[in-house]
């Protein structure tokens, strides 16, 4: 399962730390490389010399060896495919989510650029604790991949939420991402995200309320997937972290037109997220429109729909897809988007749930298929509802 991947496994003061061995083996045992760095508090729950007979390897617990060599921490980290903190104690996680460096397993964190996987073990009233929950957050909006504790006996004789999840889970699920993380290499993806904004002078536009959160998810989860990614982006002050997406600013709808008209020939996979504007100025004022005694209007065309050009002219094997933003008859009306624009699949956003939308980081979605089938999921982060839509893109080139 894990042939050729180099796992880097941390662990830290916790009672949990003694599944720390099982873990190692069962990664060793999934074909993993495997190392292993601990903080000196773990040392006290299990000892590095088991932790290193199990991995193979020189087991790590301070900058320098008992010898004076001293431990580099950048090469560790970029040695790693993943780094998984198991079980990760309150006091690391609060010093992880504050760039706290103190350790050798902090600073081979803090040099990560590898996915990084949490899996909190602690008592029930310090898992629930606000300062924890602020951590986990902190740590979540960094990317990282939180393994839940599960619910049940703790050491401390509580029930509750707190046990750091089974190792054989803990693999199972890097190795389940790890596999998806390749389903998309060498397909080139389209996607656009943000508004687009309309000039009605110099200093004036017709624009609307779309962040860009959306589409640069989905943007980052396929690139996450092994894709290459072109993101055809409306004004917006998001980053894009990786490498695999590149960005192409546009503004108006006719630009965002033509950038997609050009990637779109050559693209595996098109994700239009966009909320394009409808409709522009029928012409642009050169200079500022001055104030005047009464009321002023202002005519306009409509756009292109770059959606239904795309769909006009998409080949067999291309996956289109596009966003439906409704208010009423929302699955009715979105399923008619999808014909008219000959979509392989719609996505309708809901607009009635508290946090889904314009500049929230939840969203609520339905998928429509071609086949009619509606997929509808529960409110999510906008992330693991972009996974939900690159999962929906992945199923698709699997039945070509
Ligand atoms: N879209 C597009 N070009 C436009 C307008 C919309 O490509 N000029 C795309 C959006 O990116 C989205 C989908 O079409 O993927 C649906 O957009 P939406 O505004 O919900 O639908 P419209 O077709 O514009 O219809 P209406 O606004 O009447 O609901």
């Amino acid at each position: 399962m894990l042939e050729g991947k180099n796992i880097l496994i941390g662990v830290t003061g916790s009672i949990a730390a003694y599944k720390a061995a099982e873990l190692t083996r069962f990664f060793i045992k999934a074909g993993a490389r495997v190392k292993v760095i601990m903080t000196t508090s773990a040392c006290d729950f299990i000892t590095p010399l088991t932790l290193s007979v199990l991995s193979k390897n020189k087991v790590l617990a301070d900058f320098y060896s008992p010898g004076g060599e001293w431990n580099n921490h950048v090469e560790l980290a970029s040695w790693a495919d993943v780094f998984v903190i198991a079980p990760l104690s309150a006091n690391t996680m609060a010093k992880m989510a504050n760039g706290i460096s103190d350790n050798i397993l902090l600073t081979t964190y803090l040099s990560a650029a590898c996915p990084v996987y949490f899996a909190p073990a602690m008592d029930l009233e310090m898992y629930r604790h606000t300062a924890t929950q602020k951590n986990i957050a902190t740590l979540l909006s960094a990317g990282h991949k939180l393994i839940p504790p599960g619910n049940g006996e703790l050491a401390s004789g509580l029930t509750g939420e707190g046990r750091m999840e089974d190792p054989a889970k803990i693999v199972e699920i890097i190795a389940a991402d790890l596999l998806v993380k390749n389903k998309l290499l060498k397909k080139k993806v389209l996607v656009t995200a943000g508004p687009t904004y309309e000039s009605i002078d110099p200093v004036r536009f017709i624009g609307n309320h779309s962040s860009g959160k959306m589409g640069f998810a989905i943007a980052e989860a396929m690139a996450g997937c092994g894709a290459e990614v072109s993101l055809v982006s409306g004004p917006s002050s998001l980053k894009i972290l990786n490498p695999s997406v590149k960005r192409h600013n546009v503004t108006s709808a006719e630009e965002m037109y033509e950038a997609c008209m050009n990637f779109f020939p050559g693209s595996d996979i098109a994700v239009m997220c966009a909320a394009v504007a409808d409709y522009k100025p029928a012409s642009v004022s050169e200079a500022k429109i001055k104030k005047s005694e009464g009321s002023m209007e202002l005519r306009l065309l409509p756009t292109r729909d770059i959606l239904a050009s795309m769909g006009k002219i998409k080949k067999k094997n291309q996956i289109l897809a596009g966003f439906a933003l409704e208010t009423e008859n929302e699955e009715e009306n979105a399923a008619e988007k999808l014909k008219k624009k000959n979509l392989d699949f719609i996505v309708l956003n809901s607009m009635k749930d508290k946090g889904a939308g314009f500049g929230g980081d939840f969203n609520k979605i339905s998928i429509i298929g071609r086949d009619h089938k509606h997929i509808r999921f529960e409110l999510k982060s906008k992330r693991d509802v972009a996974s939900d839509i690159v999962n929906k893109c992945i199923s698709l080139l699997d039945c070509a």
